[in-house]
């Protein structure tokens, strides 16, 4: 199979997360989730934990520079040599600039950047219902992707919780923060040429065989 270098683009709650998980599954490439390091950094009272915190519980981005060299680190080891696919990085465009010029040192490059589509509604209504595993960071919807028991998490049976970031007002800030920061990665990507867009209004499984299918064409 060729390289595959991919990147997860999206509002918080438009299913970055749940489909990540799954092609995942699929690729079998290591999954880089900035979001779940960052939440085991706090967790584990690490030092890089105790500065990101503040940041993530007002729902604002943590400065570039805690999460740059993480994120390069991983990427220039050997687990990642045939790919990696990266959720909730890049989110700035100093991050998007530090990823390419990591990848042009190893010559290599950004290979698909899927941009999952959703509306703020539709991310409210969500992130409202959210629960995360808290060993792992598996993700349920309370309505549209239950666990099997209440409260437990199917795969590994640790508790589900709410994110403390998944309450209303900091959900608004996180939408501001995607809108303000994020959202210029649409037509940083759209200009190289790398960006596909999948309607993540639908169903889990049919936003799943779409990205799928994209992921055929890009491997083959
Ligand atoms: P992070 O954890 O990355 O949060 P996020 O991008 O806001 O994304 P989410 O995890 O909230 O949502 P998701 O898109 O993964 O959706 P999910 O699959 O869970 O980051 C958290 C914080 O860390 C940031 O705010 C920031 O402070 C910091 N951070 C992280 N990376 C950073 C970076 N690079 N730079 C600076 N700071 C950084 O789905 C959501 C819910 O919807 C679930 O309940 C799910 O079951 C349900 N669902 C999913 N798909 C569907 C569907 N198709 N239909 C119905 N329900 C669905």
């Amino acid at each position: 199979m060729p390289e595959l270098n991919l990147v997860l683009l999206g509002p918080p709650g438009s299913g970055k997360g749940t489909q990540g998980e799954r092609l995942n599954a699929d690729l079998h490439l290591p999954y880089y989730a900035t979001g779940d390091i960052l939440r085991g950094a706090v967790r584990d009272q690490t030092a890089l934990g105790k500065s990101a915190k503040e940041y993530m519980d007002r729902g604002d981005l943590v400065p570039d520079e805690l999460i740059v060299g993480i994120i390069a680190e991983r990427i220039d080891s050997e687990e990642a040599r045939q790919g990696f696919i990266l959720d909730g990085f890049p989110r700035t465009t100093p991050q998007a600039e530090a990823l390419d010029a990591k990848l042009g040192e190893l010559g290599r490059e950004v290979s698909s950047v899927l941009l999952i589509d959703v509306s703020d509604d539709e991310v409210v209504r969500r992130l409202g219902g959210r629960r995360t595993c808290e060993a792992e960071g598996h993700v349920y919807h309370v309505e549209f992707n239950p666990p099997k028991v209440e409260g437990v998490c199917d795969i590994d049976g640790s508790p589900l919780i709410v994110r403390d970031d998944d309450k209303p007002d900091v959900i608004r800030k996180r939408l501001a923060t995607y809108h303000e920061k994020t959202e210029p990665l649409v037509a940083y990507y759209d200009a190289k040429g790398v960006l596909e867009r999948v309607d993540g209004a639908r169903e889990p499984s049919e936003v799943t065989d779409e990205l799928r299918g994209i992921l055929a064409a890009v491997g083959s």
